[in-house]
């Protein structure tokens, strides 16, 4: 089956065709960047393009960085504020002419490392992070995927989010050394082991492929692997979503 996967983020969407039996693309992915912060509507314009692009006709997956509960999108802590308490699978689907399933995007990412990357036919407890313009994350067990708030771990006296420290964007902005960030990676995944026990963590986001330049500085007791699919796991996971969205 095939369809097609959207990944909105802080700066861009991107999107591609999937073959969701196999995880892989099946044309080449497309990018537009988002650089003001576009509202809802605007947004929905974006996500037509898309389709358009593509020549879509056909069940779409929308992967958006907030809570989404069935279609509702419940936080938007990175995105305009306007998109709290809108149906996304009516605003995009109405847009694009086509249906559409809407997933965390953190959560989309770890149904394509389960699925086909980094945690394929492993059953055990998955604790996957994602470090972007925010912190995604989510868990798997046996295989089966729940999304999560962890970047939203209150940090620091003051008890700001989690990922105002080691997001992937907090590393350029505030031109942090690698063991520095890493230091603050170690920090906050020790507390995530010491409430979760995972026994494999997955780290996604485009800063995953220097994995090998902080990797090092993070020692925690779960085994600790780069994604698979580095930039494309929010796109298939979101197009797997939507092939099996029940
Ligand atoms: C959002 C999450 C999202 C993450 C990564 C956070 O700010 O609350 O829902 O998964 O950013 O985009």
């Amino acid at each position: 089956m095939q369809t097609l996967g959207i990944d909105i983020g802080g700066s861009a969407l991107k999107g591609a065709p999937v073959d969701t039996t196999t995880g892989r693309l099946t044309g080449e992915r497309f990018r537009i960047d988002t650089p003001e912060n576009l509202t809802p509507a605007a947004m929905a314009k974006a996500v037509a393009a898309m389709a358009a692009h593509f020549k879509w006709r056909g069940p779409i997956g929308v992967g958006f960085p907030g809570v989404i509960e069935d279609a509702t999108i419940w936080t938007s802590a990175n995105l305009h504020k306007k998109f709290i308490g809108t149906d996304g699978a009516k605003l995009f689907g109405r847009a694009a002419g086509c249906p559409v399933a809407m997933v965390n995007d953190a959560a989309a990412a770890g149904i394509a490392e389960m699925h086909f990357g980094a945690g394929r036919g492993f059953m055990g407890k998955t604790l996957l992070l994602t470090l972007g313009t925010g912190v995604g994350s989510c868990f798997a067990y046996q295989g089966v995927v729940t999304p999560l708030e962890l970047g939203h771990f209150p940090w620091g006296q003051d008890g700001v989010s989690v990922e105002r420290f080691i997001a992937a964007s907090v590393l350029d902005q505030q031109k942090l050394s690698w063991p520095e960030w890493g230091g603050r990676l170690r920090d906050y995944v020790a507390v995530l082991e010491k409430l979760l026990w995972p026994e494999l963590i997955i780290i996604g986001g485009g800063v995953s492929a220097d994995h090998r330049k902080f990797f090092k500085y993070i020692k925690p007791r779960a085994q600790l692997v780069p994604a698979e699919f580095f930039n494309n796991a929010g796109i298939v996971g979101a197009a797997i979503w939507a092939a099996e969205k029940k």
